[in-house]
């Protein structure tokens, strides 16, 4: 029986060392309903194991993917980044294995960022790898997380300490399961579109600009065009380098900080919202370099803004502390981080052929001191 999908876009990731050599992501407005059609006919074979949350169970998403069919399934309950630890992953494997799959499974994500990176992260180490198919529900994850592979869990210490590349089988992205999401994650979760324009394509950011009160209203049309926008970019970045050898890091363009706040902050901050603070740092620092005059900031802070972000750090947060996490990023050398900067809006720097860049502790210091609220 043939399977109707209403995808609207389709787009296709090279990546030669995955197993089938590319993996299509699918884009389209209210396709949830028909997702497991096409993934049981495209993965007849393979068993089915959901991982998801109780965020996502209550808001009715599993229940659109699957309608009555029984699957077997994780649903990570509390939701979000406290949940986003090894005992999570350790509990998903004894769930696979009391339900008797082996290697003929496909792992099925449905939910934000912590869902898609625990379960991606499951898939790779489950019997030495399943296939894992993604279907992010927030807006983080459908512009970013989602698409190139990236799986893991927090340490104690630091986020995403356990971690590998695992490129998903297919990623399926609904706009309209974002009607649900809540404001403030769904506002935070804008702020990887901005990163994507910032880094890559000034006509996104100026689309942004235009049409963010038609994207803050959850207009179908605009959250498509963002989606497909967001992967292309991320795409082509991730197709040229997968495992983030030196172009890809300019997707962390504003994490390096924005971490740090992040998790300095107990992850009171969001994902989002930390960034927003880290992309100001690295336009602060860019100034200070004297590679950006103050217009340039002033747009940037201008829809960052108009998403409600902060821009400043919150005075609680201990500047040695936030250092000392600094001083763990995974761009780290010697224990001090480089820093991917922009060129100008839509561009990331290059010098060398490199895209993270050496920024001296004094600079770091005295942006930390401008960034204080
Ligand atoms: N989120 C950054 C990356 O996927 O490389």
């Amino acid at each position: 029986m043939p399977v109707i999908v209403t995808i609207m876009h389709e787009l296709d990731v090279e990546i030669p060392e995955t197993p089938a050599g590319r993996y299509r992501i699918h884009i389209g407005r209210s396709i949830l309903d028909t997702v497991w059609a096409a993934l049981e006919a495209e993965y007849p074979k393979l068993k089915k194991f959901i991982v998801t949350d109780a965020d996502v169970v209550a808001a009715g998403h599993l229940r659109r993917l699957l309608g009555d069919v029984p699957v077997p399934a994780h649903i990570i309950d509390p939701p979000g980044e406290g949940s986003k630890h090894i005992g999570t992953v350790i509990a998903i494997v004894d769930a696979m294995e009391k339900a008797f799959l082996g290697r003929d499974t496909l792992i099925v994500a449905l939910g934000g960022g912590t869902v898609g990176d625990i379960a991606g992260f499951a898939a790779a180490i489950f019997k030495r790898g399943v296939n894992v198919v993604q279907i992010p529900t927030t807006t983080v994850a459908q512009a970013d997380s989602s698409v190139g592979g990236k799986t893991g869990v927090d340490s104690a210490i630091s986020k995403n300490a356990y971690g590998v590349f695992w490129q998903p089988a297919a990623v399926y992205i609904d706009v309209a399961a974002l009607a649900t999401l809540d404001d403030r994650q769904y506002r935070a979760g804008l702020v990887e579109s901005v990163k994507h324009a910032l880094i890559a394509d000034a006509k996104y950011f100026d689309y942004l600009e235009t049409h963010m009160p038609a994207i803050l209203a959850r207009d179908g049309a605009a959250l498509e065009h963002i989606a497909l926008k967001n992967c292309r970019i991320k795409a082509a970045v991730v197709e040229e380098d997968p495992t983030e050898k030196n172009r890809r890091r300019i997707l962390n363009f504003g994490h390096t900080i924005g971490h740090a706040v992040e998790s300095a902050s107990g992850f009171q901050l969001l994902h989002g919202e930390a960034v927003a603070i880290g992309i100001v740092a690295a336009e602060y620092i860019a100034q200070k370099m004297d590679m950006a005059a103050p217009q340039r900031l002033a747009r940037i802070e201008n829809l960052l803004s108009s998403l409600s972000m902060p821009l400043k750090i919150p005075r609680g947060l201990q500047k040695a502390a936030l250092i000392d996490i600094i001083k763990r990023d995974k761009k780290a050398v010697n224990q001090w981080p480089r820093f991917v900067l922009l060129e100008a809006i839509g561009r990331a720097y290059c010098r060398d052929g490199q895209w993270a860049h050496d920024v001296s502790p004094q600079i770091v210091d005295e942006t930390l001191d401008r960034l204080y609220a």
